[in-house]
């Protein structure tokens, strides 16, 4: 790929857009049709995916631009509904660009499958007796998926915990069987879910309890992203706040919200704002991230902040974001959905892996661009430039009015459909 940083691409048409983006990737004509095509997804397709389906719900297919992550370039696709939140990342991806970019890890792909026991006789015995065959256990796990097994994950290990058990609580004993399976470029589901029923009967048996639920767990924390960016102050110089004064802000900012969860929650949504766009995009399932993010926020015993800012010994600003990131680039919704392909395409990612790291490194450039604005002019200023473009777009402007009208809505501070409407008729007269 050439680079991700393509100056001047908010002005263009979409239809410029598209070329520039095929230029800079290379894509099919059937690529680029089904970009333009008003049902990207076609009905056939989403009759198949769900039930009941009576129509399709199109999301705006954004480019977050600008991103180096460990030295690579790349063209983030965003779908999302929501204005600034394309242009924030791709803002704040240019400046830490300019400070070398975000680097990233990852660690092993391994997801958690849950298999709940109740009614033993003995929880501890029943728990020695299941550990005592983890061995077996875990080929068995195996011979229910091999296919993951010759791809080079399968179960890894196993453990079992038992819960409820001080006499205070409310709830019933029970015993819990965790299998931990590495799912490759998977996000896994199918296959944790089916490794997990497949290992019930045999539970049962040594255990003598009941199984209930055999799941997998969307708490993925041993499948963890980690994204870090160090920018000098310089770079956070926003109109007449000097960079450290925004440092500065920052810092106090994750303060707040690492000490309060009503703040934690509208700060670490700011996270997600980045993160689901392009989960969405890629065709996973953004719900499981979400929850296992949100979970993960609350690790400690209460919840906060998911980013950590500091300030090094250099003054620099330091950000660092860690999640678990349980999604795939094989397999569910993403080689169903078209955008989803194309979305990869742009993203030329290899694996998983490598995908939950550019994720992260879009939560925390997310995170950054709302912060950065929250200490400074505050987030409404952008926020209603981009709001009056899609209020003179409801009142009907079209085109070049498009943009007109939206500035004669911000000089005038009079963001209203109803306005907009008669700016509308003024201008088409
Ligand atoms: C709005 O969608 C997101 C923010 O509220 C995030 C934040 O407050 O940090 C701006």
């Amino acid at each position: 790929m050439k680079s991700s940083r393509i100056p001047g691409f908010y002005k263009k048409t979409v239809e410029e857009r598209r070329e520039l983006l095929n230029e800079t990737i290379g894509l099919t004509e059937d690529d680029l049709a089904v970009l333009s095509s008003r049902q990207a997804l076609p009905i056939e397709t989403a009759d198949k995916m769900i039930e009941n389906v009576v129509g399709t719900f199109p999301l705006p297919l954004g480019l977050g631009l600008n991103f180096l992550i460990n030295g690579k370039e790349y063209i983030i696709p965003m779908a999302v509904e929501e204005p600034s939140v394309v242009a924030s990342a791709s803002h704040i991806a240019k400046l830490v660009r300019d400070a070398g970019g975000f680097t990233t890890e990852a660690t092993e792909r391994v997801m958690i499958g849950q298999i709940q026991v109740v009614g033993c006789a003995d929880y501890d015995v029943a728990k020695q007796a299941v550990l005592e065959m983890k061995n077996e256990l875990m080929e068995a796990a195996n011979q229910a998926y091999p296919s993951i097994v010759q791809r080079g994950g399968g179960a890894k290990d196993l453990d079992v915990r038992i819960l409820n058990d001080s006499p205070e609580s409310n709830y019933g004993k029970m015993l819990v069987v965790h299998l931990y399976i590495n799912t490759c470029d998977a996000m896994g589901a199918n296959i944790i879910n089916t490794m997990v029923e497949s290992l019930a009967p045999t539970i049962e048996e040594i255990t003598s309890g009941k199984v209930y639920l055999r799941i997998l767990s969307n708490y993925a924390d041993r499948c963890v992203a980690r994204a870090k960016c160090v920018i000098p102050p310089e770079l956070l110089v926003t109109g007449e706040y000097s960079g450290e004064a925004v440092r500065d802000g920052v810092v106090h900012a994750f303060e707040f919200a690492d000490s309060d969860p009503y703040r934690a929650v509208t700060h670490n949504k700011g996270i997600m704002n980045g993160i689901d766009p392009v989960v969405i995009a890629t065709g996973n399932d953004w719900r499981a991230v979400e929850a296992g993010a949100h979970a993960y926020a609350s690790r400690y015993g209460s919840y906060r902040s998911m980013t950590k800012w500091s300030v090094d010994k250099e003054g620099n600003l330091v950000g660092e974001l860690e999640l678990p990131m349980s999604i795939g680039t094989v397999g569910g919704a993403i080689r169903v959905h078209p955008i989803s392909q194309i979305a990869h395409k742009i993203l030329a990612i290899e694996s998983a892996s490598e995908l939950a790291q550019v994720i992260v490194a879009v939560g925390l450039a997310q995170n950054l661009g709302a912060l950065k604005a929250l200490v400074t002019d505050g987030i409404q200023k952008g926020h209603m430039a981009l709001h009056s473009r899609s209020v003179a777009i409801a009142a009907g402007a079209t085109g070049e009015m498009i943009d007109i009208i939206a500035e004669k809505l911000i000089s005038e501070k009079e963001i209203r459909v109803g306005k907009a409407k008669e700016l509308v008729e003024q201008y088409t007269k």
